[in-house]
């Protein structure tokens, strides 16, 4: 496990662009397929700017790149607003030179019967791409990767072997939800769709960045407690996993670790 604590939070999310343009560039130069798994929420938005800067000022090639959404709110019309998939059409699909036919989003308007199998069709298409090259990551104030919430009944070896799936999101969640809903909780979708930890904890390369105090605490459990179901993101220091990952944080985030 890498970890680096960045002088600013700028500083970690153009620390975290850089290990992304180094893949989306050489698959430009050897003109071949990267995969890359894709976070949304604030944590991103700094991340995604400076790839759309690349793309435009040092004309980086995003036509070799297959994205993968961690996740979508469900149930949600793609075209609303508040979906994850207006979120990355705003911040990154639409501003590069990502085929549009390369970047998939979990649809949160299948029908609820449908909603389980769009997951495994999700899991089916990035075992067929050859699995994820990196996938970038933010934390729950309650731990949540994409949004695996804490699942405290269930062992370590069962949570990381979950695929995508339907899943009810935990009150924390929500809330931090609340105010892009207009600070009205009830509008909050009460489910999601989300990349399991399957396909997450398999991906070459993990990408994990966390910035501000709110994170202090819970950045600090992912990294000292035993790998716990309680606290999801611990679970990066699976020893099978931890090679592969590396935490980016500003100095808020890393205010509470040892
Ligand atoms: C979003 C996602 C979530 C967020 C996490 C942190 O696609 O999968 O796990 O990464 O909730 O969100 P922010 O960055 O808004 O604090």
């Amino acid at each position: 496990l890498t970890l680096i604590v960045a002088a600013t939070a700028h500083d970690a999310a153009l620390t975290a662009a850089r290990i992304i343009q180094g893949i989306v560039n050489e698959a430009d130069r050897r003109h071949v397929k990267a995969t890359l798994g894709l976070a949304t929420g604030k944590t991103p938005q700094a991340i995604y700017a400076e790839l759309v800067r690349a793309h435009r000022d040092e004309r980086i090639s995003f036509r070799h790149v297959v994205t993968y959404n961690l996740d979508e709110y469900y149930p949600i019309s793609p075209r609303d607003p508040l979906s994850y998939r207006t979120y990355m059409h705003r911040h990154l699909f639409a501003q590069v030179d990502l085929p549009p036919e390369s970047a998939h989003v979990l649809d949160g308007s299948v029908p609820p019967a449908f909603a389980d199998e769009a997951c495994q069709f999700f899991d089916r298409w990035i075992d067929a791409d050859g699995g994820l090259d990196l996938q970038l990551l933010g934390i729950g104030r309650n731990g949540h990767i994409g949004f695996n919430e804490p699942e405290p009944h269930r062992s370590v070896a069962e949570f990381a072997a979950l695929p995508s799936r339907k899943v009810t999101l935990d009150v924390v969640t929500r809330a931090d939800a609340a105010a892009d809903f207009g600070g009205n909780l009830d509008a909050v979708p009460k489910y999601a769709l989300t990349v399991g930890p399957r396909v997450i904890l398999a991906a070459r390369r993990i990408v994990m960045v966390a910035l501000g105090s709110s994170k202090a605490r819970i950045v600090a459990r992912a990294l000292t407690e035993d790998p716990t179901t309680e606290v999801p993101a611990s679970l990066l220091q699976l020893p099978e996993v931890a090679p592969r990952v590396t935490w980016i944080l500003d100095p808020d985030a890393a205010s509470l670790l040892p």
